[in-house]
């Protein structure tokens, strides 16, 4: 296999479709899915050798493999990190790199709300190995520092923040991890790396669900890691035991979904954009989240760290509950089902689907989450459909 291609790529797209080129061994243009468990070992020595070596690509799939490190470079070169790692879904990308950093006894910060499932993992899962966690509302970063404890290893950020749209500023929490020597992840799922790279303002370490915008199409579930070759090294070795790996087929589905992210997130930034001035006019409307819009609460940071907004925004009914349930049955244009970064435009109503945390009425709206709110993935449909839709929606509320 051909090793460092010294090509440089300056540009997002350029860099989406090319990079990686030396890990396809053949003239396709396309590159295979290596779609084998094993490779031939050349020489008696390799068992032993590729045993013990750091991610080989040509030894044993859990290992690694071909089509996946193609992904893994472009996802390194996409967020302008050294290394990167895949996996089977973005919650085993979560779980390998907050587990490669934690031992026994050590404590670990989260913004809230983030991701519900990272929440359940850090509460219901993790803490029975003796790991405690502390969750801050995104003004509680402010003074982050006063909850940093002795034992506080990780710093673990959601910028956008799902559903609320927070924003956290990723060179303040940067400056503070490396001050305390804490590792900082950053979930940059909504941003995507065409908007943001949290690596860049000194974040230790990136996790995205590649089952949302990298993949882009809404038919695959993967995950990836991205840091430094030491980050991404340690991450490995664990995750080669546990196991959550990426199958070929879907890395290839990755890949393919790449070649256009930069094309489809320009659309949904101006979609979700022009969808949120259009929300924030209407008479059923309370409020609209979107870190796009002037009067949202972090749109200095935001603008500051994002190149675009994002596809996300929430919006709260005046109707409640009823109005919130009403309205994702009356969208015809729009789908109400879970997951976002598709090509087509979801809705869904987090204050009943949320359900499972178990949170009281009154905690849910301490966070935000309010009866009526809706969460929508904006997709690259035409505007004017989908403000149509919106519109006639909203009507029979
Ligand atoms: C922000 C964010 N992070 C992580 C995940 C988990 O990803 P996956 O469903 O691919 O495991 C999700 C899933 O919705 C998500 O929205």
């Amino acid at each position: 296999m051909k090793k460092n291609n010294k090509k440089q790529f300056s540009g997002f797209q350029t860099k989406a479709v090319h990079s990686g080129e030396e890990w396809n061994p053949t003239t396709s243009i396309s590159i295979p899915i290596f779609q084998t468990s094993t490779f031939k070992l050349l020489k008696y020595e390799d068992e032993a050798r590729y045993a013990k070596e750091v991610a080989p690509f040509q030894f044993y799939t859990r290992w690694g493999n071909p089509t996946n490190k193609k992904l893994e470079k472009i996802m390194a070169e996409l967020e302008s990190g050294e290394e990167a790692l895949s996996f089977g879904s973005g919650m085993g990308a979560v779980t390998m790199a907050i587990l490669a950093n934690l031992n026994s006894g050590d404590h670990i910060i989260t913004s809230y709300p983030i991701y519900p499932e990272v929440v359940l993992l850090l509460k219901d899962i993790i803490s029975d190995y003796g790991i405690h966690s502390t969750h801050l509302s995104y003004n509680q970063l402010d003074e982050l520092e006063n909850y940093i404890k002795d034992n506080t290893r990780i710093i673990y950020i959601e910028t956008p923040s799902n559903p609320m749209l927070e924003i956290a500023d990723l060179s303040y929490i940067a400056k503070i991890c490396k001050k305390y020597n804490i590792i900082s992840i950053v979930d940059n799922t909504f941003a995507t790396p065409y908007n943001q790279n949290p690596l860049k303002h000194g974040i230790d370490i990136v996790v995205h669900s590649g089952t949302k915008y990298l993949g882009g199409h809404s038919d695959v579930v993967a995950g990836i890691v991205i840091g430094s070759k030491k980050n991404i090294e340690k991450i490995w070795k664990l995750s080669k035991t546990f196991g959550p790996i990426l199958h070929p087929f879907d890395a290839w589905l990755i890949i393919r979904g790449l070649k256009t992210l930069g094309l489809r997130v320009e659309k949904q930034n101006y979609n979700a954009l022009k969808l949120a001035q259009f929300l924030k006019e209407h008479k059923a409307v309370k409020k609209v989240y979107y870190p796009g819009l002037r009067d949202h609460q972090n749109h200095k940071i935001a603008k500051k760290q994002m190149k675009g907004f994002g596809g996300m925004l929430s919006f709260d009914l005046y109707g409640g509950l009823k109005a919130g349930k009403k309205f994702t049955q009356n969208v015809r244009v729009a789908i109400f089902a879970v997951s976002l970064g598709g090509t087509e435009t979801l809705i869904t109503h987090p204050a009943a689907s949320l359900n499972h945390l178990n949170l009281t009425e009154e905690e849910l709206s301490a966070l935000g989450i309010t009866p009526g709110l809706v969460r929508v993935s904006v997709g690259i449909e035409d505007f004017e459909d989908l403000k149509r839709d919106f519109k006639q929606a909203l009507q029979k509320l």
